[in-house]
């Protein structure tokens, strides 16, 4: 289905119809792309268009098939984490690099920037993790589709939401269990700075394989990627559109975010001299 106002040249806050922002699965590609460099060519041909149809992107990243042969050059592991490497930056209109995953490597909560994420796994096996916003930071594109959907439940079943308000989680319990764990002294100052500790709930996981790809932007939710495998390494590729140089990173237990800037290890095949301390996005717990 051709979705007009899915348009990934813009932030997913200017897009028109954020219940669109999704894509179906199993995804159908009657194409095939047998090479890395042409892959990035359509995408450059494509972005060079107004109008760049997620669906369109999600197809080209699932056309190609991953070949060793042709990314390895990108591949640069590290030891202690996993390492951000640029491919190409899309004359502006988005980033494509490739992720390399050390054996239990894994990234920190994060958020998209208001931009578009797609990810194709090339090698080994990946774990995406997806979870809800915590309340208290929700971006506005999370309470505009919430509202959309509960206007829409309101309208078109009235008496299934009368039952179904019984269920719905009235009791703060979460918020009660959470408090619990911190002084109270914490939770007040938390508190005067409208923070709510509550740990990252988790809303989904699914295992990626070889030539898998998935799509996420904020209005779906946060996530993080984990290499499960304590012996192999993975691989992936990773298209942003817009680019974004900063994100929020979040505590997994108190749901406390902070801004941090993203960096590359490696651009075009060659490592960055400039010696990075950390890379914030790399979950070390
Ligand atoms: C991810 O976990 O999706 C990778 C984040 C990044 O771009 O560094």
């Amino acid at each position: 289905m051709e979705i007009d106002s899915a348009n990934c040249k813009y932030r997913v806050s200017e897009c028109q119809d954020i219940e669109q922002l999704s894509v179906d699965y199993p995804i159908k590609c009657d194409q095939e792309i047998d090479c890395l460099e042409t892959l990035v060519q359509e995408l450059h041909r494509v972005f060079s268009k107004n109008h760049v149809n997620i669906q369109e992107v999600q197809k080209l990243m699932s056309a190609y098939k991953s070949d060793p042969k042709q990314w390895r050059k990108f591949a640069k592991f590290d030891r202690f984490r996993y390492t951000r490497n640029l491919v190409d930056a899309g004359n502006g209109a988005f980033n494509i690099m490739i992720l390399c995953w050390g054996p239990g490597h894994a990234s920190a909560i994060h958020d998209h920037a208001d931009s578009h994420c797609f990810m194709k796994l090339l090698s080994g096996g990946l774990d995406e993790v997806r979870y809800d916003w915590p309340n208290n930071v929700e971006p506005e594109v999370v309470k505009k589709m919430k509202n959309k959907t509960n206007r829409r439940t309101s309208s078109e079943t009235e008496a299934e939401l009368a039952d179904s308000v019984t269920d719905l989680d009235i009791s703060g319990e979460n918020d009660r269990c959470q408090s619990s764990c911190q002084s109270q002294n914490e939770h007040e100052e938390d508190e005067e700075r409208g923070y709510d500790a509550q740990s990252m709930k988790e809303i989904g996981r699914t295992r990626l394989e070889v030539n898998d790809v998935c799509y996420i932007n904020d209005a779906q939710g946060l996530h993080r990627m984990e290499n499960p495998s304590h012996v192999d390494g993975a691989v992936s590729l990773h298209l942003y559109c817009p680019p974004f140089d900063s994100c929020r990173v979040f505590d997994s237990r108190t749901g406390k975010s902070s801004e941090v800037k993203v960096t590359f290890w490696s651009m075009y095949g060659k490592k960055i001299k400039k010696v990075i301390e950390a890379d914030p996005l790399d979950d070390q717990e």
